[in-house]
């Protein structure tokens, strides 16, 4: 299965996707590193890897909608099945995630559906919540919304910073990722409204 990975960062979820991928047996490969943010290390990451990258700056569009018709004719042009959002700062209209339905992916720092939107881990913290974590879902047209894949869990620490809670998901958005990829590229999600089931789980 061919997946796309879209990033405007520093792209470490893109290398785990990388990293996991490179083993013989996961069943997704990564066609296409595609960034909006030319100087991003996403792409020096894809070039390591030997994975065509492509900048497609948002200021280089008059709007969304010419922006995302790019986005999707180079998508297009490499084959692409699935579409891993690892840190992709712009926000897609409902138009574009409705041609990907279903085969988006979207990792996002908290345990959904605490925290949409930015600065999760101080938002955790301040709320005095003793667990966080990470999750990985399907991306509907609503900001960080869309049925849930995998969470991970992780327990707030009394000392914790912003920044030692944030490591600390991270490494566990390291794990899951790659872990949701599979388990999409491997036809084992079936989608029914708002819900996934996990073919072979128990439940
Ligand atoms: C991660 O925190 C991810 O959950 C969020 O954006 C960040 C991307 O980090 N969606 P990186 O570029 O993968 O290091």
């Amino acid at each position: 299965t061919k997946v796309a990975v879209l990033a405007s960062g520093g792209g470490t979820n893109l290398q785990a996707l990388i990293d996991a991928a490179a083993a013989p047996d996961f069943p997704a490969e990564i066609c296409l590193v595609l960034t909006n943010s030319p100087g991003a290390y996403c792409l020096e990451r894809a070039r390591q890897a030997g994975i065509p990258g492509r900048v497609i700056d948002h200021r280089d569009y008059p709007d969304r909608e010419s922006f995302e018709r790019e986005i999707d004719l180079v998508l297009r042009e490499y084959g692409t099945e699935i579409i891993c959002l690892a840190g992709f700062l712009r926000i897609l209209t409902s138009s574009f995630v409705s041609l990907w339905l279903d085969r988006m992916l979207n990792i996002h720092p908290s345990l959904l559906p605490h925290f949409k939107g930015l600065h999760t881990h101080r938002r955790a913290l301040e709320a005095g919540h003793d667990t966080h974590g990470c999750s990985v879902h399907l991306v509907r047209p609503e900001l960080d919304d869309g049925p849930l894949i995998v969470q991970a869990e992780v327990p707030v620490l009394p000392d914790d910073t912003e920044d030692s809670l944030g490591q600390r998901v991270l490494t566990r958005e390291h794990v899951i990722y790659p872990l949701a990829l599979s388990l999409l590229a491997s036809g084992r999600i079936d989608v029914a409204g708002d819900e996934t089931r996990i073919d072979g789980a128990p439940g």
